[in-house]
C-alpha cells in the first residue's frame, strides 16, 4: 500500500468510528461495564434547558445534583427545609429511569453557620451537633428513601497530607463523626448505597489517609459501598498510571470505586494548588483565559486523547468501577468557568456550549468499542 492509501484507510477507519459513536450513547457504550452519569443543575432537571435535558436523557443513566442537596440549599435554616428543587431533581430521575445519587450529607463547605451554633450563637457541644446531624440525615435521606439509590454521606473530610480536615464537624464531635454519619444514613435508608467522596486520591499521602479511613469504618462494621474518587483532572495530570494505581489500591479495601465528578481542565494553571478546594480564588488575568474565542484544534485533540486514556483505565477496572459521573453536561455549565478564576471560558466536558459532541466524545465511546 502506498502512503496515500494508508492515509485514506486511516481516515476511513476514523470516519467509521465517528459514525459508530454518533449512533451510540455513552450509557449504551458502557452498558454492562459501569453506569455513566452527569451532575445536573436546576435548569436541566426542571427542563427549562431543553437542550441540556435532552442530552441527559439520551446519554446518561445516572444523575447527581450539583448543588440542590447540599445542606445550605436543602436545609437553609434550623426550622425549615427547602425540598422543592431536590424534589424536582428526584422526579426527573424517576421519570427517566435514572440511578439517582444524593450529594452530599456532611461537608465542611456549603453548610450554614447556624448548624454549629446554639440559639445564642455559642458553639454547639458534641451531643447537640450529633443530634442535629442525625435529624438532618434522617429527614433528608428519609424523604427520598427507596428513590435516591446512593448517597455521598461524607464529602472531602481529608487534607492533602491524609490527616483529617479540622472542620467544625471534627472539632466539635471528634473523629467518629464520619462513622456516625454513615450509621445515621444507613438507619434512614438501609437499602441505599453509601459513599465516602473526595478529590486528589491519586496523591499517595491523601490516598493513604482514605484507605485508613475506609479500613477503620469497615472494621467498625459501618456500611460503606464505595469510595468516590472525584477526578477533577487536567491535561497535565494525574497520569493514567497514577489513576490506575489509585483505583487498585482503593478497591483493595473491599469497596467499589466510583468516579464521581469527572472533568478535565484545559486552561492554564491559576494556582500551585491542585484539587477542587472551592474556597480557592485567583484574580482574573487575560493570560489565564486564553481560549475565550474558541478552543484550538490541537488542544481539542489533546483533550480527546486525555479522555481516552482515562476511560481506558476505567474500562480496565470495570466491575470495580461501577459508575463514572461527569461534573456537568456541557462546557457552558461547568463550575470550571468560575473556579478558581471567575469568568473564564472553560472546555472540560464532552459536549460543547452548543450541546454538540466534541472529539472527546468519540474518543470515549471508542474505548468501549475496541
Ligand atoms: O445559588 C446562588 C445564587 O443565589 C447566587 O446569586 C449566586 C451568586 O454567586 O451564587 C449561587 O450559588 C452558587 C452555587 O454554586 C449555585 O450556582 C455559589 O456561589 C457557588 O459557590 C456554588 O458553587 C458550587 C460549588 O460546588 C460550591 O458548592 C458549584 O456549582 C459546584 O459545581 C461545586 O461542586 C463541588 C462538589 O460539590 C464537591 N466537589 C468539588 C466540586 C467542585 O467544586
Amino acid at each position: 500500500m502506498d502512503r496515500n492509501s494508508i492515509v485514506r484507510a486511516a481516515l476511513a477507519v476514523s470516519a467509521m468510528a465517528a459514525i459508530a459513536s454518533a449512533q451510540t450513547s455513552l450509557k449504551d457504550a458502557f452498558q454492562g461495564a459501569f453506569r455513566v452519569g452527569a451532575a445536573l443543575n436546576p435548569g436541566q432537571f426542571e427542563e427549562r434547558d431543553a437542550r441540556g435535558a435532552a442530552i441527559v436523557k439520551t446519554q446518561f443513566n445516572t444523575i447527581s445534583p450539583e448543588n440542590v442537596l447540599k445542606w445550605e440549599s436543602v436545609h437553609p435554616r434550623a426550622d425549615s427545609f427547602n425540598f422543592a428543587p431536590a424534589d424536582h431533581y428526584v422526579e426527573f430521575g424517576e421519570r427517566n429511569h435514572m440511578f439517582i445519587i444524593g450529594h452530599t450529607l456532611v461537608w465542611h463547605n456549603q453548610t450554614p453557620r447556624w448548624v454549629f451554633q446554639d440559639e445564642n450563637a455559642a458553639p454547639l457541644g458534641r451531643d447537640a451537633l450529633l443530634q442535629r446531624m442525625h435529624d438532618h440525615i434522617r429527614t433528608v435521606v428519609g424523604r427520598y428513601k427507596g428513590r435516591i439509590s446512593g448517597w455521598d454521606v461524607v464529602n472531602e473530610a481529608l487534607n492533602d497530607d491524609g490527616t483529617l480536615r479540622q472542620s467544625q464537624w471534627l472539632k466539635i464531635i471528634g473523629d467518629d463523626y464520619i462513622a456516625q454519619a454513615f450509621r445515621f444514613a444507613h438507619e434512614a435508608d438501609p437499602a441505599a448505597e453509601l459513599y465516602y467522596n473526595d478529590y486528589s486520591l491519586e496523591n499517595p499521602a491523601k490516598r493513604k489517609g482514605a484507605i485508613e479511613l475506609i479500613r477503620k469504618l469497615k472494621a467498625e462494621g459501618v456500611s460503606i459501598t464505595a469510595v468516590g474518587s472525584q477526578e477533577h483532572d487536567s491535561l497535565r495530570g494525574p497520569s493514567a498510571e497514577e489513576v490506575d494505581a489509585a483505583i487498585s489500591e482503593l478497591a483493595a479495601t473491599g469497596v467499589k470505586v466510583n468516579i464521581t465528578e469527572l472533568d478535565i481542565d484545559v486552561l492554564p494553571r491559576a494556582s500551585r494548588q491542585a484539587g477542587a478546594d472551592v474556597s480557592l480564588k485567583v484574580d482574573a488575568q487575560a493570560k489565564l483565559n486564553p481560549y475565550a474565542a474558541g478552543l484550538p484544534e490541537d488542544v481539542q485533540q489533546a483533550l480527546a486523547k486525555r479522555y481516552a486514556e482515562l476511560f481506558g483505565v476505567f474500562w480496565k477496572h470495570r466491575g470495580t468501577v461501577t459508575r463514572v459521573t461527569f461534573w456537568g453536561v456541557t462546557d457552558g455549565n461547568s463550575w470550571l468557568n468560575n473556579w478558581p478564576v471567575a469568568g473564564r471560558t472553560s472546555y472540560p466536558l464532552l459536549f460543547d456550549r452548543k450541546g454538540e459532541k466534541k472529539p472527546a466524545f468519540d474518543a470515549v465511546v471508542a474505548v468501549a468499542q475496541k
